[in-house]
């Protein structure tokens, strides 16, 4: 049990408490049954319990007692153990900025960005038209003819799509690269919006965001991808020569982007 607290390990849907030996408590408790009942149950000896009452005791007699104690004990996440998964307090506190190595290869191959719309006076990225806090990137209006790029707080992604399309849709902006971690395209707006009409990236390498925060100072846990709308398939083909990755397009000709990818 220890060694559950040093590693932040939490089980949920136990009982009240402050730690697993309170809870564990508090779900006997409400079992009414006394130590020997419980050591019945669990199928431990008494001594056995009683160790794990005091904080000690093995995972495996620990189990033994939570599958009879609580059956739907489960274990909980950590909040802050996933660093782009937990809700952010404050936005400014998401400053994961696109290194230069990325943005160089999304200027050579989609053009100069227009308009970055959640931008940052310290990200490295030139824009023609950046949206800063405190001006309202998601209440702002977007319109540009080049390359909208978006890499979107991670922890706030969904409103960010919806008006990414909606902007794309309604032809104010004409070229959209949206950024997102490659498990989020379970958003809707994805699989029935962009999907029907909008190239995705998968990259091949971890990179790592600039950031002042050290919690960002890793190579990225998870794959990235980049929803392109509006962009000319010879222009990703270079993108991903540039920076390695899975095309998915909507179009029969993805087949063949990728057998050419492949190559390389
Ligand atoms: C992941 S960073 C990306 C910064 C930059 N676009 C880049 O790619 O390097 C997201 C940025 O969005 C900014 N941001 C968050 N909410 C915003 C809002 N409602 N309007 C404008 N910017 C916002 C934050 O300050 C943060 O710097």
């Amino acid at each position: 049990m220890k060694a559950m607290d040093t590693l932040q390990i939490r089980i949920k849907n136990v009982a009240k408490g402050g730690n697993l030996v309170e809870q564990l408590g508090y779900a006997q408790v409400r079992c009414k049954w006394s130590v020997e009942r419980l050591a019945e149950r669990a199928g431990l000896d008494i001594r056995t319990v009683q160790a794990v009452q005091s904080g000690r005791g093995s995972v495996a007699s620990l189990t033994a007692m939570l599958q009879v104690l609580a059956p739907d004990a489960e274990r909980q996440e950590v909040a802050g153990s996933h660093w782009t998964y937990h809700k952010l307090k404050d936005s400014e506190r998401d400053l994961r900025f696109t290194p230069p190595h990325i943005l160089a290869a999304l200027t050579a191959a989609f053009g100069p960005i227009e308009l970055d719309p959640c931008s940052h006076a310290d990200a490295p990225i030139t824009a023609s038209r950046k949206i800063m806090l405190p001006e309202d990137g998601l209440v702002a209006e977007w319109a540009s003819e080049g390359l909208t790029y978006v890499n979107p707080p991670f922890s706030h992604l969904q409103p960010w799509l919806a008006k990414a399309l909606d902007h794309f849709e309604g032809g104010e902006i004409g070229k959209l690269v949206f950024m997102l971690p490659a498990s989020r395209l379970d958003l809707k707006d994805f699989a029935f919006r962009a999907s029907n009409y909008a190239t995705t990236v998968f990259l091949k390498r971890r990179f790592t965001f600039v950031s002042p925060n050290p919690r960002f100072a890793h190579p990225v846990p998870f794959t990235i991808a980049l929803i392109c709308a509006g962009c000319d398939e010879a222009d990703i083909t270079q993108f991903c020569r540039l920076i390695p990755g899975m095309v998915m397009a909507p179009q029969q000709s993805a087949r063949d982007v990728n057998r050419e990818l492949a190559q390389l």
